[in-house]
């Protein structure tokens, strides 16, 4: 018998039932096609030959882990586990009918795991008689090596269920955060922004390669649009649409148009070989060692009273075009220089720079930010840059989550930062930079693009309290 069975043997279920094995528990996988058992079987053998080659798992433990999946074609195979977590197509009306099939095999006591990412737990539940015993079980994919899952509670979960997921979960070596049935759990939710601000920025005339530098700049490991090329841009316009028409139309979550379009233009990212970069095997990303050599510094004067001006290095009674080095959110037009810079902190190794200036002098503008040992970066001249917009739109939807009890404050943080890889939960990280500063970047946006930047009243109340 079985420790547990993971329905569908597709992405998700093989990393399931994978990491099930890798812990030392028996997983059965359950699919209604055998070709995907099969693709399923291949997927893990594949990614376990990976962990030998790298020395982390011996021959013999392979072939035992190996060993601890079984695979079956009919849900008669979980008669007898503790636990099923299904992991079937992202259908309703499927997954009802297999939950309610499930209730008549699968003994009382046992848990029923749904690892619907946009689905409600409820709503899947309240096809069984016994919703009490269905949880919501979402894991990450890469599953084998993704820590988080999110266990969600529905309205009608009764605690022993949770604790149950929750006890699997560790046995899985992995962290366990407690949801409520919302859209988008945490993860979904507040990554939202990350990718809405970086497309909205190309929108705004930015150029992807640029805007993904000045984001990673915050401490991303990957810009929001290679990411967004990675998970494919027809999943990730699949995600906004849910989350926009099941929070009935917050403007927050409202969809980009060049989003669809790139999905309409089949330009769904590294699935079909071009998304907002092309993956032919030649690469677009410029050398840095050739960029850093193809102009000289020189020709430009950085005014301005800041860190960043100083790192830049300011020349007094310089000549020729002057650099205007911020540090604070407000937008260049209108101050009468022609080229602005501004860095996240202090510590950011990323410049972004705005302005419409001749190639010539963008070339002399960079060269002035790399003589400095930072990156350039240049982005569209709108409140916050870049990067502090992206990270005060993510802190601000957490805040939305945190006051809606979706999760408590430090499992939001640690969900961005192992759901999402974060270099901060956005919660710690606003009250890092400030939380006055984060709501004036909000406000300043709202009144350029409107209601799709209100701030989050818990936000503009611990602003207004003081406590910043
Ligand atoms: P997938 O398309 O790779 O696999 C789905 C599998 O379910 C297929 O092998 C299919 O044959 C099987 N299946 C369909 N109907 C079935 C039935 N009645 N009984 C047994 N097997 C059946 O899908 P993927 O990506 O693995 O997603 C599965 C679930 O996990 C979905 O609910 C999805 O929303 C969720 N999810 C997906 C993530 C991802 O990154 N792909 C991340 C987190 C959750």
């Amino acid at each position: 018998m079985a420790d547990l069975a993971v329905v569908g043997a597709g992405t998700m279920g093989a990393g399931i039932a994978e990491s099930a094995a890798l812990a030392g528990l028996s997983a059965v996988m359950v699919d209604v096609q055998n070709a995907a058992l099969a693709r399923g079987q291949e997927t893990i053998e594949k990614d376990l030959e990976r962990r030998v080659r790298r020395g982390r798992l011996s021959e013999d433990q392979r072939d035992e882990v190996l060993g601890r999946i079984s695979a079956a074609t009919s849900l008669e195979a979980c008669a007898g586990v503790q636990l099923v977590i299904e992991a079937i197509v992202e259908n309703l009306e499927i997954k009802q009918k297999v939950f309610s099939d499930l209730e008549g095999i699968v003994p009382g006591d046992a848990v029923l795991a749904t690892n619907t990412s946009s689905l409600s737990v409820a709503r899947i539940a309240s096809a069984t008689e016994q919703p009490e015993r269905v949880v919501g079980m979402h894991f990450f994919n890469p599953v084998p090596a993704m820590r988080l899952v999110e266990v969600v509670a529905g309205p009608a979960t009764d605690p022993s269920s949770i604790h149950k997921a929750i006890e699997v979960t560790e046995q899985l070596g992995k962290t366990a955060i407690e949801v409520s049935d919302t859209p988008g759990f945490v993860v979904n939710r507040v990554a939202r922004p990350f990718y809405l601000e970086a497309l909205r920025l190309v929108e705004a005339g930015g150029d992807p390669e640029q805007v993904d530098a000045a984001i990673r700049g915050a401490g991303f490991r990957m810009g929001p649009l290679q990411l967004a090329d990675l998970i494919g841009m027809d999943i990730n316009l699949a995600v906004s649409e849910s989350l926009y028409e099941r929070s009935y139309y917050q403007p927050r979550f409202r969809p980009s148009p060049l989003q669809r379009f790139m999905v309409e233009a089949g330009l769904l990212g590294r699935k079909t070989g071009q998304g907002f970069y092309k993956y032919d095997g030649s690469s677009s990303a410029a050398d840095e060692e050739e960029l850093a050599q193809s102009a000289t510094p020189g020709g430009v004067t950085v005014v301005g009273d800041s860190e960043l001006a100083r790192a830049l290095g300011t020349e007094p009674n310089g000549e020729g075009l002057k650099i205007l080095a911020l540090e604070d959110e407000t937008v260049l037009a209108g101050s009468g220089v022609e080229v602005g810079a501004r860095r996240l902190t202090p510590d950011s190794p990323v410049v972004e720079l705005v302005g419409d200036v001749d190639p010539e002098i963008r070339d002399r503008v960079e060269a002035t930010v790399r003589a400095a040992g930072l990156t350039p970066a240049w982005t569209p001249d709108l409140p916050g840059g870049a990067a502090l917009r992206t990270v005060a739109a993510l802190a601000n939807e957490a805040f939305f989550t945190l006051e809606e009890r979706v999760a408590s404050a430090s499992d939001i943080d640690r969900a961005m930062q192992l759901g999402a890889n974060y270099p901060k939960g956005p919660l710690a990280w606003a009250d890092e930079l400030g939380l006055a500063r984060i709501l004036r970047v909000l406000d300043a946006l709202r009144e350029m693009h409107g209601d799709s930047y209100s701030a989050a009243p818990l936000l503009r109340r611990r602003v207004a309290f003081g406590n910043n």
